[in-house]
């Protein structure tokens, strides 16, 4: 890859080198190219979180797949809010003008179906849920003879029917669907609902939006449609790190971090990335990297070690948490302090010959059985930023994707769309999206942002009062999911909306008080 050309890009448009982006505070509100303009509570650039300064990302000749999205978060470390005595001297403060090769743009795939993850269909998806669940082999078969009753009751209520396929719901995962492997019982109920147990028979459009990381979209899905025994496509499926596989057509040779064993090995390869590391190919190939590390041999067995002095890491990509914070982050800090990512190099000047480093997501905790919230992937790279402070006198700059980013919301909006055209033949975003999730300070305030209406329940992270006080809902705070997702779905559909389908349900009188036979 070529590093040296760089472009300033905003939504794929390329404009002049070094030229700012447009200014946040004359921006129009979010629209995404579907042409669904988002009701503003508060603007992005209200809460100055666009990145105003025109740092760049590397680009070659030729077009990318890809939408760059305009970082709404800082790119400077944060670690200087937590620290008082390491101010850079002034020598370091200029360098760091010379910004290098990442920053203010996050790019983000352009085509929104993940076929390249997985063939599966949303038909393919219900035949291995039946199999997984011991469903009954009628159920095949009785299946047409709902679609036809349905279809005859959705005729018939015509109104009803536009009112449903002009919402969406997206999902947080933890803390509203499951905690961890454990349902959340509202949860199921809440799919089976919108998967057409509702008195149209209709599938309301739905998808998930998850900070969580660290298996491939095929896997994560198919654990989710087990523990929630419902359908779950990785067509309606974004995890932290999904929309990074846009990164996979800007670099080449990258060091992939966290997760279990080799799983983010696993995902990088789907998303494309050409030649993979990670930090266990390093410790095979030099174990006094890790001074620390006791290294097994099954891990040394199914590691890929090589000389790596000899490879240039273009960027590094922290997927998910990681397992061994002493390794990952002495890695980690090697390279970013090296000639442009060359093992066993220490560069002069830290900032110019430094390699970007991205994050999948920036929750500091993480609530999990451990009755208080771990450290995430936030607090790793805060600690990062620290050290690489501490050691070097200058901010570490990084890229930071997953809720509240923008580009996370920008890509849901496109999964939305696509999903929409899977399930009813539209590619559209419906006007009436509802967030659903548990952490203000991810689901809440990215969703405020965006222009969605945002609904907090108090099964996760938010154990707050009457609403958050930083980043309150603006639909409402809710017990669980069901309540949310109902009260919603009574606002669109009128206040009678039944939630649950009827198969003795005469179409030619639905509605009336003999609707049923
Ligand atoms: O913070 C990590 C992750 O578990 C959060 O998942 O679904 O609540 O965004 P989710
Ligand atoms: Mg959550």
């Amino acid at each position: 890859m070529e590093n040296s050309a760089f472009s300033n890009i905003s939504h794929g448009v390329q404009q002049p080198l070094n030229t700012p982006p447009e200014s946040p505070t004359k921006a129009a509100p979010p629209r995404s190219r579907f042409g669904h303009a988002h009701k503003k509570t508060e603007s992005w650039s209200s809460l100055n979180h666009i990145v105003e300064h025109g740092i760049a990302i590397p680009t070659s000749p030729g077009s990318h797949n890809t939408i760059e999205v305009p970082a709404t978060r800082s790119p400077d470390a944060h670690a200087s809010q937590y620290m008082n005595q390491l101010s850079a001297p002034p020598s370091m403060k200029e360098r760091r003008l010379s910004r290098n090769s990442f920053g203010a743009a996050l790019p983000i795939p352009r085509s929104k179906r993940q076929s390249r993850l997985s063939s599966v269909t949303f038909a393919d998806v219900q035949d291995a849920l039946a199999s997984a669940t011991g469903a009954r082999p009628d159920m095949a078969q009785m299946q047409p003879t709902r679609e036809i009753l349905a279809s005859r009751v959705q005729d018939v209520n015509a109104e009803k029917v536009r009112g449903a396929k002009n919402m969406a719901f997206v999902f947080d995962i933890d803390g509203v669907l499951v905690h961890g492997d454990r349902l959340i019982p509202e949860g199921q109920k809440v799919l089976s609902m919108l998967n057409g147990n509702n008195e149209l028979g209709i599938k309301i459009p739905h998808i998930f939006l998850t900070n969580g990381s660290g298996k491939p979209e095929l896997a994560r899905t198919e654990q989710l449609a087990k523990i929630l025994q419902n359908p779950v496509s990785t067509d309606q499926f974004i995890q932290s790190h999904t929309p990074m596989r846009a990164l996979a057509e800007y670099y080449s040779t990258v060091l992939v971090v966290g997760g279990e064993e080799y799983r983010c090995r696993e995902v990088a390869e789907q998303y494309g990335f050409k030649d993979i590391i990670v930090p266990n190919d390093i410790v095979a190939w030099d174990p006094s990297i890790a001074p620390y590390r006791v290294f097994t041999d099954a891990e040394r067995a199914s590691s890929r070690p090589r000389d790596f002095t000899q490879v240039e890491i273009e960027a590094i990509m922290v997927f998910s948490d990681s397992r061994d914070y002493a390794t990952d982050m002495q890695i980690i800090m090697d390279l970013l302090r090296s000639k442009k990512g060359r093992l066993g190099t220490t560069a002069e000047d830290p900032v110019s010959e430094r390699i970007p480093i991205y994050f999948s997501q920036g929750d500091m905790l993480c609530p999990t059985e451990h009755p208080i919230p771990r450290m995430s992937q936030g607090a790793f790279r805060i600690g990062l930023e620290a050290m690489y402070k501490a050691l070097t006198g200058v901010d570490l700059e990084r890229v930071v994707y997953g809720k509240p980013e923008l580009a996370t919301y920008k890509y849901a909006d496109e999964v939305i769309a696509s999903w929409m055209d899977v399930l009813h033949g539209e590619e559209r975003v419906p006007e009436n999206v509802y967030m659903i999730g548990d952490n203000p300070a991810s689901d809440i305030v990215g969703g405020n942002m965006y222009g969605w209406n945002t609904c907090l329940v108090r099964t996760g992270v938010f154990q707050g009062g009457e609403n958050d006080e930083e980043n309150p809902a603006n639909f409402g705070v809710f017990a669980n999911v069901w309540e949310a997702v109902t009260t919603a779905c009574r606002k669109q559909l009128g206040p009678d909306f039944k939630f649950e389908w009827d198969d003795r349900v005469n179409p030619v009188l639905h509605g009336k008080a003999s609707a049923i036979v």
